[in-house]
């Protein structure tokens, strides 16, 4: 669909309401759902668990399964959305294939979309083999055996192995040499996101920088789908999960090009309105691409402090059919709060000494569980520079602690 039918916006919890449906309300989710919430748009979040980040916001919530076909499309019909948004990968996507062939709801950005990124097979083979863009070597396998004749017809070491079906780095190990790939094939089928053996071996990329580039596609002056870029954002990933981002990330002219072009390719075979989160290694000039998010990007959280619209209200936008700014407004940084301990309602000290760092602020998620390696909160800041703004970040994530939530004192 190349044009939003949502010409109008209405009055929420009234007949006239323009109705979204968030699948998944984590942390991301419940950004965007307050982005819609300030234009007046009625909000149903879904998640898999109660009091998700994003259902603390939403006007309604539903606990589900969002892997249950049936569920999933019951939910649908009931509540009858103008649009179904995917925050998260694992969802029972032939669902939103029908609903969108149905007419039912406008899926974001299509399900083919969300069909194709849900395994990296899946994108892969779309960006490498029709679209001709350059990525590492790779190979997939079905079991230990077919990896290894993978790595030795080409693939070679460094390698990186991953289930086809994961994210957050879950299942993912960087192989040095034949001793490593029994550990690696074991830990893919232990942390895939089905039990399905099947895994993508890469060449490890030996890249001076990553980036995830926020593509846009949004109804531009035009009337017609346009696609803008954000700056690049820069991020550090510690085991396959970002830990900081900060934008803008310096490019050459060159680099920057060929990013933008990759990223123009990729998103307009995906279709649809919204923005994506373009993952790409960059050495000297030349860039890989990795893989694309169909929704705001974890990395791109910096962009509530950098941008005049942060990646999430420009999703918002995008979504209903609305023109798009994605213009940077200052150096920003992020850096991710971790829970530390395995604990249901915990709390934050800290955060008064926290928000002293000049120029920052926080987001606390309101995740009602936190796990060691859970991402709790955000520290964002501005300065001058990324490196100065990458310090304050760090420093303001640092100074909040989380402990033991005992009743608040009163
Ligand atoms: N082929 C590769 N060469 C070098 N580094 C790689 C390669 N593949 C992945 N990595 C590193 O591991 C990180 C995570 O990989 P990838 O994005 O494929 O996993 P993911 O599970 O989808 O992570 P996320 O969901 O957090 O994006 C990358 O950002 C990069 O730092
Ligand atoms: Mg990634």
């Amino acid at each position: 669909m190349a044009t939003s039918p949502l010409c109008r916006l209405g009055t929420p919890l009234s007949p006239s309401a323009t109705k979204v449906m968030l699948l998944g309300a984590g942390e991301l989710g419940k950004e965007v759902i307050i982005a819609l919430q300030r234009l007046g748009v009625e909000v149903v979040a879904v998640d898999r668990y109660p009091n998700a980040p994003g259902m603390q916001v939403a006007h309604r919530s539903h606990v589900i399964a969002m892997t249950d076909a049936v569920a999933l499309r019951a939910l649908i019909e009931a509540e009858r959305p103008h649009l179904v948004v995917p925050e998260i990968e694992a969802i029972a996507t032939a669902v939103l294939a029908d609903i969108e062939r149905e007419g039912i709801a406008e899926v974001i950005p299509t399900a083919r979309a969300a069909q194709l990124t849900m395994n990296r097979e899946g994108i892969r083979r779309l960006a490498a083999e029709e679209l001709g863009i350059a990525t590492s070597r790779y190979a997939f396998a079905n079991s230990q055996d077919e990896l290894q004749s993978a790595i030795d017809a080409g693939i070679g070491y460094p390698c990186v192995v991953k289930p086809v079906m994961s994210s957050s780095g879950k299942g993912q190990s960087v192989l040095r040499g034949a001793a490593d790939v029994e550990t690696a094939w074991r830990y893919a089928l232990e942390s895939g996101r089905v039990k399905e053996a099947r895994v993508i071996v890469e060449a490890f990329v030996d890249f001076d920088y990553e980036i995830t580039l926020l593509t846009v596609r949004a109804i531009g002056a035009s009337g017609q789908v346009e696609t803008s870029f954000c700056e690049p954002i820069g991020h550090l990933q510690v085991a396959g999960d970002y830990v900081e981002s900060w934008q803008p990330q310096p490019m050459s002219p060159i680099a920057l090009a060929s990013a933008r072009e990759v990223a123009e390719k990729v998103t307009s075979a995906l279709g649809g309105r919204g923005i994506f989160g373009v993952e790409l290694f960059v050495k000297g000039d030349a860039v890989w691409f990795s893989e694309v998010s169909p929704r705001p990007h974890d990395t791109g959280l910096v962009t509530l402090a950098s941008q005049r619209l942060s990646e999430f209200e420009l999703h918002a936008r995008a979504i209903l059919g609305l023109p798009v700014d994605t213009s940077l407004r200052r150096p920003a940084a992020s850096a991710v709060i971790y829970g530390g301990l395995a604990e249901q309602g915990i709390a934050y000290e800290g955060i008064a000494h926290a928000l002293e760092v000049p120029e920052s602020d926080l987001r606390l998620f309101g995740k009602p569980e936190s796990f060691v390696k859970r991402r709790m909160g955000v520290a964002v800041a501005n300065a001058d520079t990324t490196d100065e703004a990458r310090v304050r970040a760090k420093l303001a994530a640092a100074r909040v602690k989380p402990v033991a939530g005992n009743p608040q004192p009163r």
